[in-house]
């Protein structure tokens, strides 16, 4: 019996591969960076499975390419890269990383709370660059957490972690969520404040973003809604970069509305908007959200799941929703 051919647009751990290797003949592109698209065209030919990454942009055209081809795993949470009504069009099983990475991503979206709001990053920076004279009362003062408002647009997986850490820095938790959903509670029953997304900008201290990127939640943060966020409020952005139009973040940012903001995804990544580069108070994370050894390894390998389990005409285990 033949195997059916799967490509895999990246590499992946060892063990994943191992795990792939009994069922499918792969095909592994070993470049630096994303496979070039005239590249994944070519190869996805003849191909039953595609592992793919959120660098690849995988459409209608892409599909047409390998009429065979059965599952497309994102070995990502968010598919925004792939065009899954086409995929439907064509009986082609779509599948995504929930739940392995969310832990992961909370720790780190806290990780970037602190940095921007003790400084840290622009700290190190100022050290590296020999202008330290040394303690001082007043010198890099950042703000406390304890006693302040979190707004966490957006309360899947994700959204719902970093809420649930809150209370370990003394803060409370508002919420707005883009479907309706909830009410959302804490760890230990504390009741989190429902909240539109005008009411969540204009009252929270910190706002951290944990929604898919769909046309509805594009440019939430824009010229207009940056003007209701709180004065000395900070924004933290581990989802997709086009939820925040990075020419109005700078604008507010520049204009000393915003006391700073902590980035790791971006509108064009691996670009960033030069006058983000610009700024003292901004942090910049080049999209580390799960970038753990045990974390990636468990994306990749769920991602596997799907294929072998989809190849062998079984269920996917994460298909995206609907
Ligand atoms: C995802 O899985 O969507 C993340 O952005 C990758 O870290």
């Amino acid at each position: 019996m033949t195997l059916p051919s799967v490509l895999i647009t990246r590499r992946i751990p060892d063990s994943v591969l191992q795990r792939l290797e009994p069922h499918c003949r792969i095909d592994l592109y070993r470049g630096d960076g994303a496979i070039p698209a005239a590249e994944l065209h070519a190869r996805l030919s003849g191909k039953r499975g595609l592992m793919c990454l959120l660098t690849d942009r995988v459409d209608a055209a892409v599909m047409d390419a390998a009429p065979e081809l059965r599952i497309v795993a994102n070995i990502a949470v968010g598919y925004d890269n792939i065009d899954c009504a086409a995929a439907r069009a064509r009986g082609i099983v779509v599948t995504n990383t929930p739940d392995v990475l969310t832990e992961a991503t909370a720790d780190f979206t806290w990780g970037l709370i602190l940095d921007v709001t003790r400084r840290v990053s622009e700290g190190e920076r100022l050290v590296r660059r020999g202008a330290w004279r040394g303690w001082a009362l007043d010198f890099m003062l950042g703000t406390d957490l304890r006693g302040k408002q979190l707004g966490v647009v957006g309360m899947g997986r994700i959204g719902r972690a970093v809420a649930a850490r809150a209370g370990a820095f003394g803060m409370r938790v508002a919420y707005s969520t883009v479907d309706a959903g909830g009410p959302f509670a804490g760890p230990h029953g504390e009741p989190y404040a429902a909240m539109c997304l005008d009411e969540l900008l204009t009252s929270s201290d910190v706002v951290t973003f944990h929604v898919p990127l769909t046309p509805q939640t594009r440019h939430l943060v824009n010229r207009r809604s940056v003007l209701r966020l709180k004065r000395g409020a900070y924004i933290v952005n581990t989802s997709r970069g086009p939820v925040i139009d990075e020419e109005a973040l700078a604008w507010a940012l520049g204009e000393g509305l915003l006391a700073g903001a902590a980035l790791d995804v971006y509108e064009r990544e691996p670009a960033i908007h030069p006058d983000l580069l610009r700024l003292e108070r901004v942090v910049l994370a080049p999209h580390l959200g799960s970038a753990t050894v045990e974390t990636r390894t468990a994306m990749a390998d769920l991602a596997a799941r799907n294929v072998i389990a989809v190849l062998a005409g079984g269920a996917p285990l994460t298909p995206v929703p609907a």
